[in-house]
Order: structure tokens, then C-alpha cells, then sequence
């Protein structure tokens, strides 16, 4: 058992899940630090955070878990005295961020070495600044003049905290960062701890798994340069056996980062788990001449006793008001239409205008060109790099079509890939050299393209000039800025081999700034983070766009699943949804136009059939959706998401609720994939009402069991519940609940 380390398990205060994500900004954040006991406190929303600094000089995690009352004791950090020889004093201690050098046994969040040789490098906290709502604490290397600053910051509505670290070196000689974490969050010991994340490849994204944390280490992470979609960078861990998604204590976590990626979870001899996120190690090098240094993404992290599916919400609500660029006034999704899987590469402007006008009629409030509308871009073999409009394809640019489009009452949007080059491109015909490569090494294609060196100045110049032109010279307020491949061969060779590497850092860090800069000087452009689907959402990339694009997968029923496991970590609200053709291209899978909608109707709504193939009849059906639509999705998009029914494991039922931040509206979603013998679709016992306030019901779609009262209390459709009349394979139901009074 470790000393010094008091459990971070709740005793959990009578807060409901409903309390913590709704109430406004509770009390201001405070952050203390007591000189006597040499210990910092953290109380932010329903959350304490405390370590302190022990008898060593290092800094150790002392609690993190539900709010404790101001003057209960906690700390002094004291020097763990490990396991045995093997496990020397202090070895085992929760640092809370760990240089590689001393006794250290654990996973470092620093490893370094020097021009001299050394590569020991101990910290000591050093002195520290309190402003406000943010706590920075000073580490330096027992002997040379090494500081890194860790950098905590609070957010009251939600308890999450943000943690990053700069890493400066102040000698005189060449430090090199082997490897480098934003943070390490710290558990007590324990044996029963599960840990979630997040699973997928391309068209299967977003599958969520558990497995039980035992000795030894689990990692999560991305080699490929951006953030992909094997794993995604957000982490679950409960304890104990009765957890699910209303009960349970639960601490989660996120990395704002887009580049490569780890997350590590350790348990160690004493059982003490240790979660250590940020930079992927792997081929990782990061100089620091002398008077330079590195500023790590940030590492945020919550915790709740309220079970995963509050975990979520407090996810939502952190990026819907805090992550996103826009922030508290961040817009509602529009309705979009899509034209990729109606048109692929073969848009043009007559075909591009009819799609208008018949989107239009629908409803639709966003129109958007996918990929085919630059350079020689005629399939996916050339063009990417040459961002100029098609002549042959759009005889007089686009501002007619453009011009159509606001005519007809809808924004304008337009696909881009700024990071890629193909070979068979003007802009690679000239610059060679642009795409990252090794000198005489082969550059292994994907989707037949490269990737762009953006860690290069001139290449991030370029990138942001090509998308300012494009901004400038035409009325556009939205792109879809995709990425469709992976890194290999990430050779910088036009800088000297010991600098090489920090292409990992640079490249994310100037495609930031790119999209920085272009929303400054565009604040009217939103942006859709795509990567071949979900392979690039992160808290990094959300900081800097409108919404993501979950899965190139639109088959309704696949989507459950997706969308699903999509919001364990994510907000519906950037989560986008389109109802395609059927039957569905991924899979062949044949599904009525209502089933298509509901499901998509769980996230920001779009359309990406080829809409001109409708009949007069599907249209009137798609007209009605499209308006409903818009009178639920503030509920969809801003309210408190309750996962009812599962739908992971192929399981045939699914049922999602959203409930509006201002309690006056809930949205019920239920799904059936297939039926089952005479089994009746399950009652759903709706969450999140008011018990004591009247809501009366109407259906978007589907039926009610006789005898379903056309109102009741709030009580009552939460204990009592709702029964559907929902048979038959991919059928679905959608219920509006509006409160009329108390
Ligand atoms: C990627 C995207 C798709 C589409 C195509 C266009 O696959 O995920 O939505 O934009 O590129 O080439």
C-alpha cells in the first residue's frame, strides 16, 4: 500500500448526474497551496485535485475524486517506501510529472539527453504562480537548469482539468526530448479498475471497449502522424463491479492533440494505476538548443461518481463551451447537403445547380461540393495540391453557382484536402521536394497521394495562402478539410538530421495555426474536421473547427453503432449525419427512408443522397424530417444525451434520449435492427425530467402502445416509461416530449 496516497474513490455527494451538467458555472474554481503542509488544492465544480511535495524535493498526486469538504486533511506527500530493493524508496511514488533519472521505476512523462552525455534528470518542485483559474508549478532538474512548467487549468462547470507542461532548457548545451507527456493522472491503488477506449478502422470507427486494468501496461496511441482511427485519444477508467451508465465512479480523459499520439495506462507493484498521455514516443526527438523549449498539447481529464453516460455529458457540455472556437456561441448545426456519394468526381456546374435547387426544396441550409471541383481532379489519382477551380467543369468559376446557392437561401461549402499532394499535380510538378521523403528512399503512395511537409515554412505558406484566395476570391462559408492518409517515410531532409524529427510537432502545430489564421481572417467560415471518415477528431482539432465528420460508413443501421460509440467521448452536436441512398453503398444494405433519417437525425443532420432520384413521395417524406428536424435539434445538439438501449454487439435494439439544457424538451430515438421472435420491443424508461413537471408526447414517426397516455408527469415516463410498437427488421420510432406545465 502506498502512504501518502489518499483514495480518490467518492464518497459521493448528493449531487444528481442532472445537477452536474446542467448547473450553471458553480462556484469559482479555487486553487490554494498550503506552505505548512507543502500542499496544492484544485476545487473546481464537483471535483477536488490535490498532490503535494514530499520529503524528496518531487511532486506527488495526493487525491482526485469527488469534492471534499475545505478543511479536511489531506497530505503531507510523503516518500513512498516501495516494495523491496527492487522497488527502492520513492520509485513507486504517483509522481505527477516524472523526470527519467534517479530511482525512477515508473513510466516517465520526461526523457532526455544531453549533448554531454547525461541522460539523468531529476525534478524537484522549484516555485510556482496561482492566477486565477490557473495554477502553474515550477520543476527543476536537481543540478542543471532544466525547468518544466506544468500548467493546470480549471473548468468550474464540469470539474475538468486541463494539464500541459513547457519544457525549457536554460543551459548551455543541446538538450534532446526523447519522450514528453502532457500529464500523468494518478489513481490509488486498486485491483478493480476497467479501463474504455476507443477502437476502429475505416467505415468502423468509434467501437467501444472494456477490459479490466490489471499489472502491466495498456496502450492506446496513433504512429501515424495524425490522430487515426485504430484508437482514438479519449480513456475511461472505473472502479469496482456495479458501474454502468448511471452509477459508478468514473475518471476520463482526452488529449488535444492531432499528431501522433499515446496514451499509456501502468499498474504498478502496488497496484497504483498511472495514466500517462501525450507525444507518441516512437521515433520521437525533439532538440532544444540552449534558451529554447517545447509546450506540450494539454491533457484534460474529469471525474465523476455518476457512471459513464455522465462521464459523456460532461464531455459534451466541456466541448460544446469550452472546446469549440465559437464556444458559448457556438451555432447550431445547419441542415447540409453533400454532394460526394450522389456526384463523386463528377460535379460540374449545371449538375452542382440542379442538386441546389432540388436541396433547396428540402429544406436544406448548407450546400456543399465535395471532392472533384479543382485542378485535374477527375478521380483520385491527380489534382490534390492545385486548388484552383476547374474550367472544364465550371466554365466560369464558382462564384455563378455560388451565387445560385445564396439564392436559393443556403450557405456555401466546398471540400479541400490542403495537406496532400498527388504526384500527378502541377504543385508536385514543381516542388518535389514539398512532400515529406528521405533522401533517395522511396515515397510510398496511399489513395495515390503524399503528404505534404507542412512542418516546412514554405509549404505551411503555401497551404495557408492557396485557402485564403480561395476564402477571399469567393463567398464561401464552409469547408470540409479532409485528410485521407497516413504518414510514411516522414523524412524532413532539407533540415539538419538532429532537427528531423520534430516534424511531429511542427507539422500539427503550423496546421493550427493554418486554420487559426484563416479563421481570424474568415470568422464567417466554419470547418469540418474529415479523415477518410473519423480519423482525425481530437480535442486539438475541435479547438479549431465547427464539427467532424464521424464515418465515410452512411448505412443507417451501421451508423447506430458508430454514433454510438462516437458520443462515449464526443458531443452529438458536431457529429455529423447524413441520410444516403439505399441501398446503402458500404454495405448493399436496402432501409426505408425514415430509418435513414431517425438514425441520422441522432447528430447534425445532412443529406448526401442523389436527391435528384427521388420520387415526389420520398421528397414530401424528406420535407417533413428536415422541418422536424429543426424544431428538436437545439435538444439533439445542446441537451444532455442518455444512452437507453445499446446498440454495440450487433445488439437489435438501440434507443438514444436527448433531453434540452433548459429541461423543456426531450427527444427519444428507438431503433430495431431485427426482430425478434414475439419478443416486444422493451419499455423505455425515459431519464432526466423533471418528476414533477407534465410532458406530453407526440411521435415523429412510429406508434405508441394503446393505452399510452397522451400526457403524464415527468415521473411517470421515467418509471413507468414508453412502449413502442416496433416490429420487424431496421424499423424505427422517433417521440418528442414537450413539457406543458408543472
Ligand atoms: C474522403 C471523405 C469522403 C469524401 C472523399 C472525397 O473519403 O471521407 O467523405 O469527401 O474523401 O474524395
Amino acid at each position: 500500500m502506498a502512504l501518502g496516497f489518499v483514495f480518490g474513490v467518492a464518497t459521493s455527494l448528493p449531487i444528481s448526474a442532472a445537477t452536474t451538467t446542467r448547473a450553471a458555472a458553480s462556484a469559482t474554481p479555487s486553487i490554494t497551496y498550503d506552505a505548512t503542509r507543502k500542499l496544492f488544492r484544485i476545487d473546481t465544480g464537483e471535483v477536488t485535485y490535490a498532490f503535494g511535495v514530499d520529503s524528496d524535493g518531487m511532486l506527488q498526486t495526493l487525491y482526485w475524486g469527488a469534492r471534499l469538504a475545505a478543511r479536511d486533511p489531506l497530505g503531507p506527500a510523503r516518500v513512498s517506501p516501495g516494495h523491496a530493493s527492487f522497488d527502492s524508496p520513492g520509485s513507486t511514488s504517483p509522481q505527477e510529472y516524472a523526470g527519467w533519472g534517479g530511482r525512477i521505476t515508473i513510466e516517465p512523462d520526461l526523457k532526455a539527453h544531453f549533448a554531454d552525455g547525461n541522460r539523468d534528470l531529476v525534478l524537484h518542485y522549484a516555485s510556482h504562480r496561482i492566477h486565477d483559474d490557473t495554477l502553474e508549478v515550477e520543476l527543476r532538474d536537481i543540478r542543471l537548469d532544466v525547468s518544466v512548467w506544468l500548467r493546470y487549468t480549471t473548468d468550474p462547470a464540469t470539474g475538468i482539468i486541463g494539464r500541459s507542461a513547457r519544457i525549457e532548457n536554460h543551459t548551455t548545451q543541446a538538450m534532446t526530448v526523447d519522450a514528453a507527456s502532457a500529464a500523468s493522472w494518478n489513481l490509488p491503488a486498486g485491483d478493480d479498475y476497467s479501463l474504455r477506449y476507443l477502437t476502429g478502422a475505416w467505415a468502423r470507427e468509434w467501437n467501444l471497449q472494456t477490459r479490466a486494468i490489471t499489472p502491466g501496461a495498456t496502450e492506446i496511441g496513433s504512429r501515424r502522424g495524425t490522430t487515426g482511427d485504430q484508437n482514438n485519444p479519449w480513456f475511461a477508467i472505473e472502479r469496482g463491479n456495479q458501474w454502468n451508465e448511471e452509477h459508478g465512479d468514473v475518471w476520463f480523459g482526452a488529449l488535444a492533440w492531432s499528431g501522433s499520439w499515446r496514451i499509456r495506462i501502468d499498474q504498478d507493484v502496488l497496484h497504483q494505476v498511472r495514466v500517462t498521455g501525450g507525444y507518441n514516443p516512437f521515433d520521437f526527438s525533439y532538440r532544444l538548443a540552449p534558451g529554447q523549449s517545447l509546450q506540450t498539447p494539454v491533457f484534460y481529464a474529469g471525474y465523476t461518481p455518476h457512471g459513464i453516460g455522465e462521464a459523456s455529458r460532461m464531455m459534451h457540455r466541456f466541448e460544446i463551451n469550452t472546446v469549440l472556437p465559437q464556444r458559448a456561441e457556438t451555432k447550431l448545426r445547419p441542415v447540409l447537403y453533400n454532394s460526394w456519394e450522389a456526384t463523386e468526381f463528377k460535379v460540374d456546374e449545371a449538375g452542382q445547380e440542379k442538386l441546389a435547387e432540388a436541396a433547396a426544396k428540402l429544406g436544406v441550409e448548407r450546400f456543399v461540393i465535395d471532392d472533384g471541383w479543382f485542378g485535374a481532379r477527375n478521380s483520385d489519382h491527380a489534382g490534390l495540391g492545385d486548388w484552383t477551380v476547374n474550367r472544364n467543369k465550371f466554365p466560369h468559376g464558382l462564384s455563378p453557382l455560388i451565387g445560385k446557392v445564396h439564392a436559393l437561401g443556403m450557405s456555401f461549402g466546398l471540400w479541400v484536402e490542403p495537406e496532400m499532394v498527388n504526384p500527378d499535380s502541377d504543385l508536385y510538378r514543381a516542388h518535389p521536394d514539398w512532400a515529406l521523403h528521405f533522401n533517395d528512399r522511396p515515397r510510398s503512395e496511399g489513395r495515390n497521394q503524399l503528404v505534404l511537409n507542412l512542418a516546412r515554412k514554405d509549404v505551411a505558406d503555401y497551404v495557408y495562402d492557396v485557402l485564403d484566395r480561395l476564402l477571399s476570391e469567393n463567398d464561401i462559408q464552409f469547408l470540409k478539410w479532409d485528410y485521407n492518409r497516413n504518414w510514411t517515410e516522414p523524412g524532413w531532409p532539407e533540415v539538419a538530421p538532429e532537427e528531423q524529427q520534430k516534424v511531429y510537432v511542427a507539422f500539427t502545430n503550423n496546421l493550427y495555426d493554418i486554420m487559426r489564421r484563416l479563421r481570424a481572417r474568415h470568422p464567417g467560415v466554419e470547418i469540418e474536421s474529415c479523415s477518410g471518415g473519423g480519423a482525425r477528431v481530437d480535442l486539438g482539432i475541435m479547438g479549431l473547427t465547427d464539427e467532424v465528420w464521424p464515418s465515410d460508413n452512411t448505412d443507417p443501421s451501421d451508423r447506430l453503432t458508430i454514433q454510438d460509440g462516437f458520443t462515449y467521448a464526443y458531443a452529438p452536436g458536431v457529429m455529423m449525419a447524413w441520410v444516403t441512398g439505399s441501398p446503402n453503398w458500404v454495405n448493399d444494405r436496402r432501409s426505408s427512408l425514415d430509418f435513414r433519417f431517425l438514425s441520422s437525425m441522432q447528430g447534425g443532420l445532412g443529406i448526401g443522397a442523389n436527391i435528384l432520384e427521388w420520387t415526389p413521395e420520398e421528397n414530401a417524406v424528406a420535407q417533413r424530417y428536415v422541418a422536424e428536424y429543426k424544431r428538436i435539434r437545439s435538444t439533439v445538439q445542446r441537451g444532455l444525451l442518455y444512452r437507453l438501449l445499446s446498440p454495440r454487439d450487433q445488439s437489435p435494439q438501440s434507443a438514444t434520449e436527448s433531453v434540452a439544457a433548459d429541461g423543456s424538451q426531450a427527444v427519444l430515438f428507438a431503433f430495431q435492427r431485427q426482430g425478434h421472435e414475439a419478443e416486444p420491443y422493451p419499455t423505455l424508461r425515459l431519464r432526466g425530467l423533471d418528476p414533477k413537471a407534465r410532458y406530453r408526447y407526440r411521435l415523429i414517426h412510429g406508434e405508441a402502445v394503446e393505452g399510452t397516455p397522451a400526457e403524464a408527469s415527468g415521473a411517470f415516463w421515467m418509471n413507468q416509461g414508453i412502449d413502442l410498437k416496433i416490429r420487424g427488421d431496421l424499423q424505427a420510432a422517433g417521440v418528442v416530449f414537450e413539457r406543458t406545465g408543472t
